[in-house]
């Protein structure tokens, strides 16, 4: 678990505004479940044989004899929240968004944490493959926000139509390979062979490389879904690939699965996804409602971020930095319009603390304050615009004003 700095606060807003824009333009409505759930949840859906609920889910007995879980992801709980709020009888599709820090027992290692942040955009009751694929180029979409070029590496892994008849052959192919696999993926073949593929050991990785491929087992509606999803990925011109490994580790999944992964990046056993999701038709009603679709995606904002660098640029922190360079009346005129600006919806901070002017200008480009003003005892204020490195001599009336009228055009 690490701390997130000061200094790494710039990056951080930058995530939160690309993924509220993103909410905005796409008519997804922000939902935030809480941190603790009932462990029987994510048991249920994610899956008791996972790693995630297995190996990595924080969990403990309250004080009033529940046994709770830090949440691990949170699609089970917003299938949880869908059902417990009625929101079956929304309008439909019912599409939710959320930010917030998430816990696995991880080992830590660079882009996996114990305490991490995710996003994630969820579409709950349309079954239509058109969500699937734009739900997919509103992913890519937001990577490029970040300079971050990835590939959709996305199979189908069919429904409970086609998947059993499927696992039986799978199985089969690797008990017949079973001196091969590592310990690990011997117990996933008596459990979940599929979880084999997602096995980064080489020789299982070999093994599993010549598998049977669900992609030739799909049912006709599995196929037709995922022909379309591909059909209108290339209407986007979103960079995909067929990669029949992508299983998701979680069990919830059916039909669409995908992760995105950086470009240049993803080749070889060991490639880690900066996100990922899928389909998940049959969670509401295993949870106990009515069949209802589903479709989502979430993404890790520490790896978005290490895949970023220094990339993303981030918005000034300061629009208006204002410095007295005078005595007690300047500093009250200098106060009076900070609060102003505040009010206004800006950010301004005033120097207050008695700094020399030279010292409270180095503050000012200190913090990239998009203006600067300097008031000192002429009654008039020196409104220095940094970005076009112009100033002016105003009334303190229309400091607010013009700096309103200048962020507007950065
Ligand atoms: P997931 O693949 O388990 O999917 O996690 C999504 C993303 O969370 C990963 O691709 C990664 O970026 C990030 N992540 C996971 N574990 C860690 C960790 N220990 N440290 C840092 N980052 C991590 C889900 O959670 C599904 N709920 C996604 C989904 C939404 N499916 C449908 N809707």
């Amino acid at each position: 678990m690490k701390d997130i700095l000061p200094q790494d606060a710039p990056y951080w807003n930058a995530v939160r505004m690309a993924v509220d824009d993103l909410a905005r333009g796409t008519g997804f409505q922000r939902i935030e479940p809480p941190i603790l759930e009932a462990a029987s949840l994510f048991t249920r859906s994610v899956g008791q044989e996972t790693d995630i609920v297995d190996k990595e889910m924080y969990t403990f007995i309250d004080k009033g004899g529940d046994k709770v879980a830090l949440r691990p992801e949170l699609t089970a709980a917003i299938a949880r929240a869908y059902l417990e709020h009625g929101m079956l009888s929304w309008p439909q599709p019912v599409k939710l968004f959320y930010l917030g820090p998430f816990f696995r027992h991880d080992r830590p290692q660079a882009g996996r944490y114990r305490q991490f942040w995710q996003f994630g955009f969820e579409v709950l009751g349309d079954g239509h493959p058109v969500i699937d694929a734009q739900l997919i180029y509103d992913g890519v979409t937001l990577y490029r926000t970040f300079n971050v070029p990835v590939i959709v590496h996305i199979n189908s892994i069919g429904d409970a139509a086609c998947r059993p008849g499927y696992l039986k052959q799978l199985t089969e192919y690797f008990r017949s390979r079973r001196h091969s696999l590592c310990e690990d993926c011997k117990k996933r073949l008596l459990k979940n062979p599929l979880r084999i593929f997602d096995c980064k050991v080489p020789d299982c990785h070999l093994v599993a490389q010549d598998a049977p491929q669900i992609v030739d087992h799909l049912c006709e509606p599995c196929k037709d879904h995922f022909v379309r999803v591909l059909e209108y990925l290339g209407e986007l011109d979103v960079p995909y690939t067929l990669n029949p490994r992508i299983v998701r580790g979680l069990d919830y999944y059916t039909r669409t699965a995908f992760e995105f992964v950086e470009e240049g990046t993803d080749d070889g056993p060991a490639q880690t996804a900066l996100g990922g999701g899928g389909r998940y038709d049959g969670l509401i009603e295993q949870l106990g409602g009515p069949d209802t679709p589903a479709c989502g995606w979430a993404a890790g904002v520490e790896r978005m971020l290490l895949a970023a660098g220094d990339r993303p640029v981030a918005a000034p922190l300061v629009d208006l930095y204002l410095a007295v360079d005078g005595g007690e009346a300047a500093r009250l005129r200098a106060f009076r319009i900070g609060a102003e600006a505040r009010r206004a919806g800006l950010a301004a901070q005033a120097e207050l603390a008695g700094r020399s002017l030279k010292g409270q200008l180095k503050q000012a480009s200190r913090l990239s304050a998009r203006y600067v003003a300097i008031v000192d005892d002429t009654g008039q204020v020196r409104l220095k615009d940094m970005d076009a490195a112009e100033q002016q001599d105003i009334a303190d009336i229309d400091v607010v004003a013009q700096v309103l009228r200048g962020r507007g055009l950065r």
